[in-house]
C-alpha cells in the first residue's frame, strides 16, 4: 500500500491488511521487499529499541528519528507514526507541532491512542489533511491506569464503551482503527459496526487486518510471549548462533582469510 486510501479500499474489497512495526532503515528495507501492506513506527520503539519498560518514555524527538530512518528504508510504503505519550494532550498548538514534525519526518498519518475528549483534536487533525488512525482497547500509554497489560472490554459495560468510542472515532474521520488485546467477539462487533478498517493485535481473526511488533514476530524477544503472539522465526537464537560463529572465526584466526584481505 502506498497511502491510507489503499487501506480503505482493501477493507471495502475484503482484502486482509498486514501491518508491522518498524523503527529503522535496515528492517524497513526488508519489509519493503515483502508484500506487507503498511509500516507502523510505533511508540513501542521505546521498549524494543531503547530498553524501557513501557512506551511512556517515547517523545516526539525519538519518534521523529525513527520515522525518518524507517522512511529512508521504505520510501514507497505506507508509513504511520505513533503520537507519543501526552503529545496530543498538551493543547492544540503542541499537538499540531508534533503532527507537523512526524509528517515532515516521513509519516503519512498519525496513530493516536484513546478517544474521550481527544476526539475533537482528531477531527481537527483530519480536517488539516492528516490521516489519523485510532487505537482502542489496551492502549499502552494508559498502562498505569489499567494496572497492567490486561485484556480490555471484557465486561458488557467496558465492551459497550469501546463500541461507542469506535463509532465516535470513525465519525471524527479516522481512516482506520487499531484494536489491541480485546476479546475476538468484541473486535468482530466493532469491525461489523464500522466502515473503516480495523487492525487487530491480540483481537482475534475477525478484524480487517493484523499488526505485530516486528521483533516479536521474528522471535527476537524470547522473554516476551503473550498469548496472542505467533513467532515466525527463532530470530534471537539464529542471530546468537551467527554471532557465535563470527566470534569463533576471529578467535581461531580463520577470519579474515587471505581472500578477505587487501594486498
Ligand atoms: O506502538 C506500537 O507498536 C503499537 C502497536 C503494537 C499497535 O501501537
Amino acid at each position: 500500500m502506498r497511502n491510507p486510501t489503499d487501506m480503505t479500499a482493501a477493507r471495502a474489497d475484503g482484502r486482509p491488511i498486514s501491518m508491522v512495526t518498524c523503527y529503522d532503515t535496515w528492517s524497513a528495507r526488508i519489509i519493503a521487499a515483502t508484500d506487507i501492506d503498511c509500516i507502523l513506527v510505533g511508540d513501542s520503539v521505546a521498549m524494543v529499541m531503547h530498553g524501557h519498560d513501557t512506551t511512556i518514555p517515547a517523545d516526539v524527538d525519538m519518534m521523529r528519528l525513527h520515522v525518518a530512518a524507517a522512511r529512508r528504508g521504505a520510501p514507497e510504503l505506507l508509513l504511520i507514526a505513533d503520537m507519543p505519550f501526552l503529545a496530543h494532550r498538551k493543547g492544540l498548538r503542541p499537538a499540531m507541532e508534533a503532527v507537523d514534525v512526524l509528517m515532515k519526518a516521513g509519516a503519512q498519518g498519525v496513530k493516536i491512542e484513546g478517544a474521550g475528549d481527544t476526539v475533537d483534536l482528531i477531527r481537527h487533525i483530519v480536517d488539516s489533511g492528516v490521516p489519523v488512525m485510532g487505537h482502542l482497547g489496551l492502549t499502552p500509554q494508559s498502562i498505569h491506569a489499567f494496572g497492567g497489560y490486561r485484556v480490555q472490554g471484557r465486561s458488557e459495560q467496558a465492551a459497550a464503551a469501546i463500541r461507542a468510542e469506535a463509532v465516535r472515532l470513525q465519525e471524527a474521520g479516522c481512516f482506520a482503527l487499531v484494536l489491541e488485546v480485546v476479546p475476538s467477539v468484541l473486535a468482530a462487533e466493532v469491525t461489523e459496526a464500522l466502515d473503516i478498517p480495523t487492525i487487530g493485535i491480540g483481537a482475534g481473526p475477525h478484524t480487517s487486518g493484523q499488526v505485530l511488533v516486528l521483533q516479536d514476530l521474528l522471535g527476537m524477544q524470547p522473554e516476551f510471549r503473550p498469548h496472542f503472539l505467533r513467532t515466525f522465526l527463532d530470530g534471537f537464537e539464529l542471530l546468537r548462533e551467527a554471532l557465535g560463529r563470527y566470534d569463533e572465526a576471529v578467535k581461531s584466526g580463520s577470519y579474515p582469510s587471505d581472500e578477505e584481505s587487501y594486498r
